[in-house]
């Protein structure tokens, strides 16, 4: 595989970077999760354009723009010959001096991945997953703003393994008021009386752009959203739950803490969203 590093591409055993990097030393960086399907990189502007978001608010300068970036992602894909692939962008504040101050690093380190796509398997999607409720809240975002989509992972990754050591596919954090936020790597929605509703960004969360895409679909459909505080109470008595993200797509809960959600069965609605999506999708694909 190639991997692009700084300003080259490099093969993945080359693919290093310094001990001193301030990703390394503090997890102080943004990175970018994208999905190629035969080929083509979905939502790619989205994608930079949220890269771009959380470089600023930690006053990280990238070191290209959206539009270099579109090419260079684009290439990483087409030099590895690659169709059905996940792609990362990582940017690190660079290698530096240690300490935290980010003036001690010169310039920004851009790391671009590709691999092939691991589809997950069918039987998640046509039975649905079981999640729980994690005991580690989500970060504050008066301390660490959720948008940030930064390589400190931490909060995400203590909840992760919660997730795992109780057999669930994936753990929802809640706030520190209680509320329902977003799962480790994806967002979270709900159906109460054919309504779609997802915990708002003024809870603390990633702004999913698959989150962002699934509630323009819901709109296309006629179906009512909202974007709304989500307690427990709501969740435990949704007629269908379901997880959004760039790589899962929609995946239906169906069980939350043991809890069986619905009559047990993936949804009608997040069904008709998930065809929505695949359907968008296509047109996208067939605009070559
Ligand atoms: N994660 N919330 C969190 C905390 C996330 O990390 C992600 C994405 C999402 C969903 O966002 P999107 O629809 O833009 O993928 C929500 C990616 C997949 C990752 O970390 O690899």
């Amino acid at each position: 595989m190639w991997v692009y590093l700084n300003d080259r591409f490099v093969p993945q055993e080359e693919a290093v970077v310094s001990v001193f990097d301030h990703g390394f030393l503090y997890g102080d960086g943004v990175y970018e999760t994208l999905r190629a399907y035969r080929g083509r990189v979905f939502k790619l502007a989205d994608h930079l354009a949220r890269l771009e978001r959380s470089a600023s608010r930690i006053q990280l300068h990238l070191p290209a723009g959206p539009e270099r970036l579109a090419d260079l992602v684009r290439e990483t894909l087409s030099r590895n010959l690659l169709q059905e692939a996940y792609l990362r962008i990582t940017v690190s504040r660079g290698a530096g001096e240690i300490g935290l101050d980010p003036a001690l690093c010169k310039a920004p380190t851009l790391v671009i991945i590709a691999k092939p796509f691991q589809p997950y398997p069918e039987s998640i999607y046509a039975e649905g997953v079981a999640v729980i409720l994690a005991r580690t809240r989500r970060n504050l975002p008066e301390a660490l703003p959720p948008q940030v989509k930064s390589l400190n992972f931490l909060n995400n990754i203590l909840a992760k393994m919660e997730a795992k050591a109780a057999g669930a596919h994936e753990a929802l954090m809640l706030n520190h008021r209680g509320d329902v936020t977003e799962g480790t790597t994806s967002n979270v929605f709900v159906v109460q009386e054919g309504r779609l509703r997802t915990p708002s960004v003024e809870c603390g969360i990633l702004d999913g752009i698959t989150r962002e895409l699934v509630l323009q679909l819901a709109s296309e459909l006629n179906i009512p959203s909202e974007e709304a505080r989500l307690s427990i109470a709501d969740l435990l008595r949704a007629e269908e739950c379901f997880l959004t993200n760039t790589t899962q797509e929609v995946l239906p809960v169906t069980r939350v803490d043991g809890h069986v959600i619905g009559d047990g069965r993936p949804g009608v609605l997040t069904r008709r969203i998930h065809a929505s999506f695949r359907a968008c999708l296509e047109r996208f694909l067939g605009d070559a």
